[in-house]
């Protein structure tokens, strides 16, 4: 090779490095998208709240679900039934003590709409004497099977109704996929969300949707933390 040849050789080579050293700024742009995502990603987290409800119980699951819930540190609402409540005195305790909130869902699952104003009132309180017998204090918040309540019955009663922003009808499918895909599809910020905590399936639909939506930066308050923010 001769030295003229060596030459080009050796300047090309020096190019080459220099190539290969200096800067890209392909890579520089992309790490300016990559930092606005992260901020994106921090306002994004930055208080989502949403309230889990679990209705009809306590049920022969529902120590299963307390138990994923305070590994979680996450609080929630349960609409108890009486009639379940008397089976199950102690998982009622059990909710107390970990700080979740505590409504009526009647007695024994009833459409108000349908009854006297007398049987009404007596199925709501009935159930409010067991909680109180319990918990020591008198729940604030009713959830009425089916949604239905008159308004004279809403009016004598010393209570906030409560009703749902996304249903996934958890008792007919009993389907853990598609109760988990029919909530985290629907869900938004500040949505009540109605499950049902004596099939096995919804509690384990819970705890999935619970740990997707913790992930997605949404933090889990009870109804009456949502409501009084
Ligand atoms: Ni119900």
């Amino acid at each position: 090779m001769s030295s003229r040849n060596l030459g080009y050789v050796l300047i090309l080579c020096v190019l080459y490095m220099l190539m290969e050293y200096m800067p890209d700024q392909n890579d520089e742009v992309k790490v300016a998208a990559e930092s606005q995502e992260a901020a994106m990603e921090v306002v994004e987290t930055d208080k989502k709240t949403v309230a889990i409800t679990f209705d009809d119980g306590p049920g022969a699951y529902t120590m299963e679900l307390l138990e994923g819930l305070s590994e979680r540190n996450v609080k929630a609402t349960f609409f108890l039934l009486g009639e379940q409540i008397k089976q199950y005195p102690e998982t009622v305790k059990r909710m107390q003590e970990d700080g979740h909130c505590i409504g009526n869902h009647t007695y024994s699952h009833v459409n108000l709409s349908m009854l006297s104003e007398t049987q009404a009132i007596q199925e709501i309180e009935n159930t409010n004497q067991l909680i109180m017998e319990i918990c020591g204090e008198k729940p604030a918040f009713l959830r009425p099977p089916f949604g239905a309540c008159s308004s004279q019955i809403r009016e004598k009663l010393d209570m906030m109704i409560v009703l749902w922003d996304v249903d996934p009808l958890d008792w007919t499918t009993k389907n853990v996929d598609a109760v988990v895909s029919q909530v985290v599809t629907n869900v938004s910020e500040d949505n009540i969300i109605l499950l049902h905590d004596i099939y096995e399936s919804s509690v384990d639909a819970a705890l999935e949707i619970i740990d997707f939506l913790l992930e997605k930066g949404y933090e889990f308050v009870t109804v009456e933390e949502l409501m009084f923010p």
